[in-house]
């Protein structure tokens, strides 16, 4: 069996990192955020994930380490992210054996699919665009409307969901039981063979810590290399940040391009059955202000993870901008930093540029042969 490299240095960094992280060690460290904000200002995580402390080295250019989200019961091990590995590439795990976390989350594809809305077991057409597992070790709140607390309590989600994998946690285990392959994994990643739902949840959340985004075109020349950047990407990125501009970073804030917040900019407000269908965070919190307000994504690895937004109703990275450019669809509910923006059409082609300067290295990991 072939390891990939990468994963497990990655892995061994964040594991470290976590134990780090029982003291407060030296004081943050001032970070480049093309924001207004600070990531520090992104709502407390919930008691059971804490913050890592400790800064790492090895991070990719322009990530965090102060930022990374790991829950005190389940440090990031290299034997977890490689059980992980496996199971998040085995389609096994799905009623009818064709349906893998891999097949929606797909490497070539930034770790999106490509599609529109996605598509599961039976050839079942979902409502909502398949978002990224890029840098998801920054986040707690998971899904579009982030109605899962972390990736341990989303894991289980798209396993059991009807429309995509299609199949019960028992099943899966007795399956997972059934695949000879898989005890060592077990063993090595928790102690003993036994597997339960909650250790394929902890292992596949573990491996996902791992898919990290950094070091891209706009990271090297925060870092000095001023060359990293062409000058449409330079005014496209003071387009972003001007708040008399783009007004872009009011949302997209930090390191991740992300204020972690739920905020409704109007998606699908032009369609007679919003109310019903877009109704976003809504769903989770029941707050009148929550109506139609979805998460603020991660804008790194942009370039290759259209058609954009929850729906994936934007195509291109310029109709996203148009969109922006006309303020949203009005709606009752939406968020008042939306507004009409005055941009001419250089400083649009601009911020498409600087967004595709987002691109960055993404961990490389190799899809497993299956287990026997
Ligand atoms: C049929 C396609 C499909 C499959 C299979 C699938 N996902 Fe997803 N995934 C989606 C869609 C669609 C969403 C957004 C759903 C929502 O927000 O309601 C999503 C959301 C996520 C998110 C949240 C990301 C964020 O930014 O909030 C993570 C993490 C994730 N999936 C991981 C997984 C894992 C792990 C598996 C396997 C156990 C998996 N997915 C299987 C389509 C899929
Ligand atoms: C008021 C907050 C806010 C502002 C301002 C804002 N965004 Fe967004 N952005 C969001 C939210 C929330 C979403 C997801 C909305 C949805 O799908 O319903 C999003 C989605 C996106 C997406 C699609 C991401 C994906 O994975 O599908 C892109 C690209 C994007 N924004 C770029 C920009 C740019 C460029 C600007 C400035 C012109 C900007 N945003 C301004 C909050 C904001």
């Amino acid at each position: 069996m072939r390891r990939p490299r990468t994963i497990h240095r990655l892995g061994g960094l964040l594991a470290a990192a976590l134990l780090a992280g029982c003291e407060r060690g030296s004081p943050r460290p001032e970070l480049k955020d093309p924001g207004k904000e600070p990531a520090s200002s992104a709502p407390a995580a919930p008691a059971a994930v804490s913050a890592v402390k400790e800064p790492l080295s090895e991070l990719p250019l322009g990530l965090d380490a102060y930022a990374l989200k790991v829950p005190a019961d389940n440090p990031v091990t290299p034997a977890k992210v490689e059980l992980g590995r496996h199971l998040y590439f085995d389609a096994r795990l799905s009623r009818d054996g064709t349906v893998a976390c891999a097949t929606c989350h797909v490497a070539a594809k930034g770790w999106s699919n490509g599609l529109k809305t996605a598509v599961g077991i039976g050839n079942h057409v979902g409502k909502r665009s398949a978002p990224t597992v890029i840098n998801r070790a920054f986040s707690t709140l998971q899904f579009w409307d982030g109605r899962a607390a972390s990736l341990e309590d989303q894991a289980l989600g798209p396993i059991q969901n009807p429309g995509e994998m299609g199949n019960t946690l028992e099943n899966v285990v007795a399956t997972v039981k059934g695949i000879a392959g898989y005890v060592p994994l077990f063993v090595a990643a928790f102690g003993d063979e036994a597997v339960s739902p909650d250790r394929i949840a902890k292992a596949i959340a573990s491996f996902e810590r791992t898919i990290l985004s950094g070091s891209s075109p706009y990271d090297r020349y925060q870092s000095g290399e001023k060359s990293a950047l062409n000058e449409e990407a330079v005014r496209g990125m003071q387009v972003f940040l001007d708040n008399n501009k783009g007004r872009c970073s009011i949302c997209h804030a930090g390191f991740n391009f992300t204020d972690e917040k739920f905020h409704n900019i109007g998606i699908g407000a032009d369609k007679p059955d919003w109310e019903k269908e877009h109704i976003g965070r809504f769903e989770v919190t029941k707050a009148e202000k929550d109506k139609g307000a979805y998460k603020t994504p991660t804008l790194r690895q942009i370039a290759a993870t259209g058609p954009y937004m929850h729906d994936g109703s934007e195509a291109t990275l310029e109709a996203v901008v148009e969109y922006y450019a006309k303020g949203g669809n009005p709606n009752p509910h939406l968020d008042p930093e939306m507004k009409k923006l005055t941009l001419t059409d250089q400083e649009k082609r601009d911020l498409v540029e600087f967004l595709k300067a987002l691109t960055g290295d993404v961990t490389r990991v190799e899809r497993p042969e299956p287990l026997k």
